[in-house]
């Protein structure tokens, strides 16, 4: 992020006090929390961000973009999300949340959208939009008139629903989440190695689905006899779906929010993975190997892992680090399913 919109964005924060809102998906930069003073309140949906920004004292909240709903706001910050139907989520509760006159901020470099999103905000709010370049950034502002014309289409953006069928079985998903309207292709691949994977090493008592979003590996295992699973995920909106799938196919297990399983001290028979390699917009080797450390520091030690990769990953040399013996159990359509063992003491 840009040291001029940081600025701005941290100054205006600073003067809206308590009646400003920092909206912090995973593309707002820790250096923007770190550069708030205690009890600004923050809304994200990042578990990581939200206790980044409750350890450093602000008045921190976790939801799936959750704003108030009593027009109460002067000012919401926010950078723009990947996923269009979130940002337009996003303006239409900032409508209910501003007061007449408060303002919305959003920022973004140019691949973002910034400006059709300034555009649309501008439409939905009732005024015009300002837009400015500073540095590699885009800061728009649009200030809530004094009626709200119309909320744009969102697809629904709040409401999971019963879109994706996995082998008969109903998932519940929505518009942001990782394969939300098509079951991804990696994740299929590995799914379809667990019957004779469990046949081969056992049905495992105790499975970790690492970065669960709505729960298809965790419903995959879990269909192939897995007696426990945990669904963990950084992610509001993913967590949230994931529990409905829980509770729609009765799996025996939880789902708790983490930062790649930092917060769980359990130890696990199966790891099922397919790791990130983006941080909103930007590729993040860094974040893909946290993955394989985590899954290696989350196994008994006669555990296992199965992770699934796109072929341009260097898996293997990622891998090594953390697993003595590392086996291709499938490579298809451009991703590679392995299944990783004999982990390394930390
Ligand atoms: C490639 S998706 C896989 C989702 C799901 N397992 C599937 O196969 O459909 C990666 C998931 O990792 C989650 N994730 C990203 N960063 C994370 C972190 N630091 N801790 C836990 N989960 C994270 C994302 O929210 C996303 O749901």
């Amino acid at each position: 992020m840009a040291a001029e919109v940081l600025g701005e964005v941290g100054a205006a924060l600073r003067a809206a006090g308590a009646r400003g809102l920092l909206v912090a998906d995973e593309n707002c930069p820790a250096e923007l929390l770190a550069a708030l003073p205690e009890g600004i309140p923050v809304l994200s949906n990042r578990w990581d961000l939200y206790r980044a920004a409750t350890e450093r004292g602000l008045d921190a909240h976790f939801s799936d973009f959750a704003l108030p709903g009593d027009n109460s706001l002067d000012l919401i910050a926010a950078s723009v999300a990947k996923e269009r139907n979130l940002v337009r989520h996003l303006i239409n509760r900032a409508a209910r949340a501003l007061a007449p006159g408060g303002c919305l901020l959003l920022w973004g470099g140019k691949q973002t959208g910034i400006k059709t999103h300034a555009r649309e905000a501008a439409a939905a709010l009732g005024s015009a939009p300002e837009v400015r370049k500073l540095g590699r950034n885009y800061l728009a502002r649009v200030t809530r008139g004094a009626a709200v014309p119309r909320a744009l289409d969102d697809d629904h953006y709040a409401e999971l629903r019963p879109l994706l069928n996995y082998g008969g079985l109903p998932l519940f998903t929505k518009p942001g989440l990782f394969g939300w309207h098509r079951i991804d292709t990696g994740s299929a691949l590995l799914a379809a190695q667990l019957p004779a994977l469990f046949a081969r090493l056992g049905r495992p008592a105790r499975v970790l689905d690492l970065g669960c979003g709505y729960g298809l590996l965790a419903l995959a295992a879990h269909r192939e006899g897995a007696a426990w699973v945990t669904a963990t995920d950084n992610c509001a909106a993913a967590l949230a779906a994931c529990a409905r799938n829980f509770a729609a196919h009765d799996i025996a297990g939880e789902v708790i929010p983490s930062d790649c399983a930092a917060e769980i001290a359990a130890r696990f028979d199966l790891v099922v993975c397919n790791p990130p390699h983006h941080r909103g917009f930007a590729a993040d080797q860094g974040l893909t190997e946290r993955f394989f450390r985590a899954a290696a520091a989350h196994l008994d030690p006669r555990g296992a892992a199965v992770f699934v990769t796109h072929r341009s990953v260097p898996t293997t040399r990622l891998a090594d680090t953390f697993f003595a013996r590392i086996e291709l159990l499938a490579d298809a359509d451009n991703f590679r399913v392995y299944l990783l063992s004999g982990r390394r003491a930390p």
